[in-house]
């Protein structure tokens, strides 16, 4: 079980066919901002303020940190192993095929869980645009999951499921649909910033943490969530011209430019309409997604932002920009589409490489004869990132999807260090500056944000890593082709970038 698979034998699949280097620092920064900005800032803001108050502002900073640390740790790996899988590929060269296999499947919560939680989010902004805007009224039982107080999120389970149709048929976004929902996306944000800022009071910001220090944390480790996606820029580090400069760029680049943004968002929010928690009658805040919470809201007339499902749209409805914040609804049900397809393609391609790794049924790589997408995964994929949608709220999918990405990423941050010391001469593209100091704040600041969220979240994790290696040594461990002595690298293992239009897996016939 920490059997290896041969770093050599991985790039032998890279040296085989480069993709052509064409893209330059502002295209990575795109792909970055396309993949980062979508339900973390517009709807878990509320969820923020609800755990930390005004301090929220000191959460998202934090977050943004430690995301900065662990993306530097990312584009040393990914630019030393530009193949598929991400984190689970580098660890499986590093750390061997069991940590591997808990890496990977602990990117199946990062991807798939966090699919259906911008599916949710997507769904309160068209709900929200609907009954404001149409005036339309759906029945909260049709749009709300049971723990919100509704029986079913029909229109988040639909997304997931149109998402999921379009990855069967092969649907990749292109550079210039990606290009002009950042440009939606920014726009909106600026938009938000413009209203809000210069009516802001700073007595709002008080009590600026009525939570205290940990709430600060609870929130960082929720908002952590606003911030995923940058991994999308490291996947294209064979396809990017002079790496060295670029791929820094790129990732610093677009987390800079959204942290910026989700700074000046959040003290939009805190000082208009103010953040301050529900509390309980005992003084203690209330747990998102709770139905104690849910039932003070209703009892309070939602009046407050903590209560909202659309943070954004509903703070620049409250300020007297009712127009402009249904407009900004629209931004979110155009943008947040493809955040969710963004995070379903990369779940399929973990799939799939696991199982073309042996680690996983064989049948799961299956490709479409006709699409030439791996439907099989994919429709999987689809149902369950769907049924997560339907039942459970944005911010408890959020958090789960945080506990497996901050599993990766620290893992990343080791796995740098590891071969370092072990295989010192190889060819690094990209170095990680200062790697023994940057990989240690990083693998440390993913523990802490890991330990500071909600209890339930970390049982949650325990109990799909201990089912996961029970999947393991059930099934991988036997049939792992590395284990079986086939050590062979498909060229379609290879990874790309969404938004750089690449070949999808099995689309080549050899
Ligand atoms: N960062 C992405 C979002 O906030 C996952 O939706």
């Amino acid at each position: 079980m920490w059997r290896v698979k041969p770093l050599d034998a991985i790039l032998a699949t890279a040296e085989k066919k480069s993709l052509h280097r064409s893209l330059g620092a502002f295209q990575l920064t795109m792909l970055g901002i396309g993949a980062i900005i979508g339900t973390g800032i517009f709807v878990l803001t509320a969820e923020a303020a609800q755990k930390a108050g005004p301090g929220m502002i000191l959460s998202f900073i934090i977050a943004g940190f430690v995301c900065a640390v662990a993306a530097l740790c990312y584009s040393e790996m990914s630019s030393m192993v530009p193949v598929s899988g991400s984190a689970y590929t580098y660890s499986y060269a590093v750390m061997g095929e069991l940590l591997a296999w808990m890496v990977g499947w602990a990117l199946i919560l990062e991807y798939a869980v966090a699919a259906g939680a911008v599916s949710v989010g997507w769904s309160g902004y068209v709900v929200g645009l609907l009954e404001n805007a149409l005036s339309i009224d759906i029945p909260n039982a049709l749009v709300l999951g049971p723990m919100d107080g509704g029986i079913v999120n029909l229109p988040a389970a639909g997304v997931a499921l149109l998402v999921t149709a379009l990855l069967v048929v092969g649907t990749r976004e292109s550079a210039a649909v990606n290009a002009f929902l950042v440009v939606v996306k920014i726009s909106a944000l600026s938009l938000f910033c413009v209203l809000a800022l210069p009516v802001i009071k700073m007595e709002n910001f008080e009590p600026f943490a009525p939570l205290g220090l940990a709430g600060i944390s609870a929130a960082a480790a929720s908002i952590f969530f606003a911030y995923v996606g940058f991994d999308a820029v490291s996947t294209a580090a064979e396809e990017t011209k002079n790496p060295q400069r670029n791929m820094p760029i790129g990732l610093i680049g677009s987390l800079g430019i959204c942290t910026i943004f989700y700074i000046l968002v959040a003290a939009g929010v805190i000082g208009t309409v103010g953040a301050q928690p529900v509390l309980s009658a005992a003084g203690e805040g209330l747990r998102p997604g709770s139905a104690e919470l849910t039932a003070a809201c209703q009892t309070a007339g939602a009046t407050q932002v903590v209560c909202s499902k659309e943070a954004l749209a509903w703070t620049l409805r409250s300020i007297g920009w009712p127009q402009v914040g249904n407009l900004l609804g629209l931004a979110a049900g155009l943008a947040l589409p493809s955040v969710i397809l963004m995070m379903m393609f990369g779940q399929t391609r973990i799939f799939f490489v696991m199982s073309r790794d042996g680690l996983l049924p064989a049948v799961l790589s299956k490709v479409h004869p006709k699409f030439h997408t791996p439907h099989v995964i994919t429709v999987i994929t689809g149902v369950f990132v769907a049924a997560f949608a339907a039942f459970f709220p944005v911010g408890v999918l959020a958090d789960i999807s945080n506990s497996g990405t901050l599993f990766a990423f620290a893992m990343v941050a080791i796995a740098v260090m590891v071969l370092r010391k072990t295989d010192p001469d190889r060819h690094r593209p990209f170095r990680t500056p200062a790697v023994f100091v940057v990989a240690p704040v990083a693998a440390a600041g993913c523990v802490y944000l890991f330990l500071n969220l909600s209890k339930d979240t970390k049982l949650m994790f325990v109990a799909w890593a201990v089912v996961g290696l029970a999947v393991y040594f059930l099934y991988g461990y036997r049939r792992s082709h590395v284990g079986r002595g086939l050590t062979e690298v498909h060229e379609l293992d290879r990874d790309a970038p969404p938004g750089a239009v690449p070949p999808m897996p099995g689309a080549d016939p050899n």
